[in-house]
């Protein structure tokens, strides 16, 4: 690919960023923003239909409208194929983030159709509208490590007192673990598909097309349920005072934790370095990886005591330790870096918390 300043035509650059008043939509609205970017949102608070009320995002764009200037919302279905490509040929976008989703494992099943409708067919309608609007502009699709389906449960495991991890010395899951012949639900076959897609067009058609595959991606703008935003739910019922349910592994399953400030910054990172369907494993890493008891100790050290019970029964297909290897995303992008720790990540959403109760 050419370098940024060849592509920066001397005019206000313009990105499309689908799913902007979500966790990572919206941080990524925020940062281009900053950059001096102009942002075309869209967002049609579907969140709310797969959630409920608490799972709205409509605050969060009205903040966005509100207090920058250069974002333009659009209350736009994505899996409307000819209102994408309207959108696509009207603004031709420097950059697309493609954030908009179903994000929920669990909530999959009961929803296959509208799952499948967002992730993979909603998917294929931006691809095919970028393909023919702006195929030179980079593009960076939120996969997800649940393409993965239960085959990081096959890794030998060992377990420790608070927490799961690795028997082998295994430091975390790199981009070569098959995505093939295991459990995956009904939300994670649907993400392959987009997956597949999006390395397909990056490959078939050289798009600069790139594919991040997140661990927990989290913030203290997830408008967090239960059944979606694992650490801002966890830390709103700690501090809300709500009872929370552990399901199985003996609540010793590991996420690691990155936040939306440092995937938007990557995404940053993405568009002046763009390969062509490349494929990364996206996460905090080892450094910021806990366990549910570990966040539950860490909760009570701050002072909030997470009224909880246990269920026996693990979420069907879920991970018992997942941690994400950064090998290749630091050596493909050696001038980003995490910024944010667990303890910084747990301050902001409690503080976010306080402010709301
Ligand atoms: N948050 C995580 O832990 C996590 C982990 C791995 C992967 N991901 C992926 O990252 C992406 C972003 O996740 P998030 O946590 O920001 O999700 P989110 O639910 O907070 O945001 C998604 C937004 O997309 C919007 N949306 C949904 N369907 C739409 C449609 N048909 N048209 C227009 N807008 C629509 C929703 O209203 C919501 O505001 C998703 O693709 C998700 O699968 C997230």
């Amino acid at each position: 690919m050419p370098p940024l300043e060849a592509r920066v035509k001397n005019r206000i650059m313009k990105a499309i960023v689908t799913g902007s008043g979500g966790l990572i939509g919206s941080e990524c609205s925020r940062l281009l923003c900053e950059q001096g970017w102009e942002v075309i949102g869209v967002d049609n608070d579907m969140r709310a239909q797969f959630f409920g009320p608490q799972g709205t995002t409509r605050p969060v764009v009205r903040e966005l409208i509100e207090t920058r200037p250069a974002y333009r919302h659009r209350d736009m279905d994505i899996r409307d194929r000819q209102k994408v490509r309207d959108l696509f040929a009207a603004e031709r976008p420097d950059f697309i983030i493609h954030t908009a989703a179903q994000p929920s494992h669990d909530k999959a099943a009961s929803i296959p159709y509208d799952d499948f409708d967002v992730n993979a067919g909603a998917t294929l309608n931006l691809l095919v509208a970028a393909r023919d609007f702006c195929p030179e502009s980079p593009f960076c699709f939120t996969s997800t490590n649940k393409v993965y389906g239960d085959r990081p449960n096959f890794l030998p495991l060992r377990e420790l007192e608070r927490r799961y991890d690795y028997a082998d010395g295994l430091d975390g899951i790199d981009e070569t673990m098959s995505i093939d012949g295991c459990l995956h639900s009904i939300f994670g076959a649907s993400k392959v598909a987009a997956d597949i897609m999006c390395q397909e067009f990056g490959r078939y058609f050289h798009m600069p097309v790139g594919i991040f595959r997140g661990g927990c991606l989290t913030g203290p703008m997830h408008a967090a349920v239960e059944l979606h935003g694992y650490l801002a739910y966890i830390v709103h019922c700690a501090v809300s005072g709500k009872p929370y349910t552990i399901y199985g592994y003996k609540g010793k399953q590991v996420r690691d934790q990155i936040h939306s400030r440092d995937v938007a910054t990557l995404f940053l990172q993405f568009y002046q370095k763009p390969r062509c369907g490349e494929v990364y494993n996206l996460g905090g890493g080892r450094g910021n990886s806990i366990s549910v008891l570990e966040t539950i100790d860490a909760l009570a050290q701050m002072g909030f005591r997470l009224q909880h019970e246990y269920k026996e029964q693990n979420r069907r297909g879920d991970h018992i330790c997942y941690i994400s290897d950064l090998r290749k995303l630091r050596a493909h992008f050696p001038e980003w870096s995490l910024s944010y720790n667990l303890p910084r990540i747990l301050a902001e959403i409690v503080e976010r918390n306080r402010a709301t109760f």
